[in-house]
């Protein structure tokens, strides 16, 4: 089985992620990473933590991530008004029992690739700096680790930020850079899919029928998903950004993707953006970025069997 560390924020869609891999049999989680972004880092350890707690897997263990951007100098955009802002749509669960490792997330991801080489998937669900600090201390790492599958970027449409930047991207642009550039096994799934799939209020009421813990819990924390939604996007359901990630690392043959080069932007207006150069693939044109390792991005989905294989998980 595919050992997986979840690199997360939680967050609503973060927690439906986790919960789908945790009823993911093809898969083994063997760690959870915590990071900035819907949440502070503090908050995120503590969510994951919870998370684990009611899905009753305190056994997997929680290494907390960096509190600060790769240049330490950025300040921190917290999605609390999405997410609540506890992260998980405002219930007041108490806090959880279990404590984080002893051990960094960096130094975690570090030691876990390099323990089982070539075999582990690292889904990044939140700001990359994780990865990135992981690339920087272990040169190695990229060669190490089997494939880095993140939720990033809205390539060839508008941002969630603003119309160039995806939140995860905008969270850490200099990290975000480093990580498409590495030369690992980087597959990245964005807005330009997941805008895609939804799940709808039909949805929600089929969870809320069902006597699953996990469909009750997340009955729970997804009205206010919900209603940012309905009031941002003027959708009647919500974007299952992060389990549909996390389920390109369980199936990849949901979807179709094109690879090519990746940069991002760290300037300007624009910070924040992924701007994908296919060319040379296409046309075997070169361009000036033809030198930076090649990466795959996901271009089509097929929606309703994400959303299928969300509820029944
Ligand atoms: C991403 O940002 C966060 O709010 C979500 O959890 C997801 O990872 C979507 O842009
Ligand atoms: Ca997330």
């Amino acid at each position: 089985r595919k050992k997986i560390i979840i690199d997360t924020d939680p967050g609503i869609d973060d927690a439906m992620a986790i919960f789908v891999a945790l009823n993911s049999p093809e898969i083994e989680v063997i760690g959870l990473t915590t990071i900035y972004g819907n949440v502070y880092t503090t908050l995120a350890t503590r969510n994951a933590l919870h998370l684990l707690e009611v899905a009753e897997r305190d056994d997997i263990p929680v290494a907390e991530g960096s509190h600060v951007t790769i240049t330490k100098g950025t300040k921190l955009r917290i999605a609390d008004f999405v997410h609540g802002s506890d992260g998980l749509g405002n219930q007041n669960f108490s806090p959880p029992k279990g404590k984080a490792i002893d051990q960094s997330a960096v130094a975690f991801l570090v030691e876990k690739v390099s323990q089982f080489p070539g075999e582990v998937t690292v889904v990044a669900l939140g700001p990359l700096t994780n990865i990135a600090l992981a690339i920087e201390l272990d040169p190695e790492f990229p060669k190490k680790i089997g494939q880095i599958v993140l939720l990033g970027g809205s390539f060839f449409v508008n941002g969630n930020v603003n119309p160039a930047a995806e939140a995860n991207i905008f969270g850490d642009p200099e990290a975000a850079d480093i990580v498409f550039t590495c030369g690992a096994d980087v597959l990245a799934v964005g807005l330009n899919v997941t805008h895609q799939v939804i799940l709808t209020e039909t949805d929600r009421e089929k969870l809320a029928q069902s006597n699953g813990k996990f469909a009750q819990y997340l009955c729970k924390i997804l009205g206010i998903y919900f209603s940012y939604h309905h009031e941002a996007y003027e959708t009647r359901g919500v974007y299952l950004h992060d389990p549909a990630a996390f389920l390109a690392a369980v199936d990849p043959s949901l979807f179709t993707y094109t690879e090519g080069m990746v940069r991002v932007q760290t300037n300007g207006i624009t910070r924040g953006m992924t701007i994908l150069d296919n060319t040379k693939k296409r046309y075997g044109e070169i361009t000036e970025w033809s030198d930076k390792p090649i990466v795959k991005v996901a271009v089509t989905v097929d929606a309703p069997a994400v959303v299928k294989m969300v509820m029944e998980r």
